[in-house]
């Protein structure tokens, strides 16, 4: 088994952002996500004796499902936790918490609001802190959305995606992380709902690195044409309830409909991170049209994941 990977081997390696990984480090990631979909039996066991905290602090289908079955499958136990079963529900640290679950498990995945939560619990806990969404990203999803890209269209380098909707947690991940790959990143938002300007600027430092690029627009039509890969996520996330609909009549030209996919290329791919609000950023039509890879994209969140403990904890 290979030595420690990390400059300070005595501290836990935590996965907040996508930003915590190098371009190469996250092709690595990627690359160990394609071994371990193909020959899941030869990692059936790298984890046996571990456990995995999962603390969920907003609802979940496939975050949680696909965490909880990669968790098993590689042989650990996984504990998904809802936050008002736990002290932390009463009013308990998230601090305390990260101190007392790191004597009891291996690694804890939390899906929280704000991204200061996680950074908290990263401080005090002793073992792996894994993003599961928070306001500010979703990096678990960014890996599953990678790893589609790259099967759909063999490279990442190069290809333009254009996501279309609000600029979001999804949104922030997939520009720092398609930034990451080299790739050319468009994202249309209504004026008011554009991704943070901390998250665009170190995009586009990042593209200056490894080729890719990142434009913001207002212009849902500039985005989409000749794009190889369309993108969208509900208009109101998780937290934002009350705004939904106010956004509804403000997101209307902001959708993937029969319309945007005509102007991509002819080959281009359609994605979502899931649940979809069908009628609203995506029509029936096109999600459940021949160029979806929702399914798909939704099945690599297991293979992703796997890859990503498996990585955390040293054990590749
Ligand atoms: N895409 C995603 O994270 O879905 P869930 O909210 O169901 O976990
Ligand atoms: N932006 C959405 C993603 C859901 C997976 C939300 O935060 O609710």
């Amino acid at each position: 088994m290979p030595g420690p990977r990390y400059d300070l081997p005595d501290m836990a390696r935590n996965f907040l952002s996508v930003d915590d990984l190098s371009a190469s480090e996250l092709a690595e990631l990627l690359e160990l996500s394609e071994k371990v979909k193909t020959s899941p039996s030869d990692y059936a066991q790298r984890l046996a004796g571990l456990s995995v905290a999962m603390i969920f602090e907003k609802p979940s289908t496939r975050t949680r499902v696909s965490f909880e079955v990669a968790i098993a499958e590689v042989g650990a136990h996984p504990l998904a936790l809802s936050s008002s079963e736990l002290q932390l529900g009463r009013g308990e640290t998230i601090e305390d918490t990260g101190r007392v679950l790191s004597r009891y498990v291996d690694a804890i995945v939390l899906r929280t609001f704000g991204q200061e939560r996680l950074e908290a619990l990263a401080r005090t806990a002793t073992v792996p802190v894994v993003n599961a969404l928070s306001d500010f990203e979703h990096p678990c999803q960014c890996l599953a959305d990678l790893l589609t890209i790259n099967e759909k269209k063999g490279r990442l380098a190069r290809l333009t995606v254009a996501y279309v909707g609000d600029g979001n947690n999804v949104a922030h991940s997939l520009l720092l992380g398609g930034a990451k790959a080299g790739m050319h990143l468009r994202v249309a938002t209504p004026f008011g709902y554009e991704p943070i300007p901390q998250v665009i600027r170190r995009a586009e430092e990042i593209g200056k690195d490894t080729g890719g690029s990142a434009m913001i627009t207002h212009d849902p039509e500039q985005a989409v044409t000749g794009a190889d890969v369309l993108y969208t996520d509900v208009w109101a996330s998780m937290g934002q309830e009350e705004e939904a609909t106010e956004r509804t009549l403000v997101f209307q030209p902001y959708r993937l409909d029969e319309f945007a996919v005509e102007r991509a290329a002819k080959d281009a791919i359609v994605m979502h991170c899931l649940p979809a609000h069908r009628g609203q950023e995506i029509t029936d039509g096109v999600i459940d049209g021949p160029q979806s890879v929702v399914w798909d994209q939704a099945e690599n969140r297991l293979h992703t994941q796997k890859a990503l403990l498996l990585w955390l904890l040293r054990e590749v």
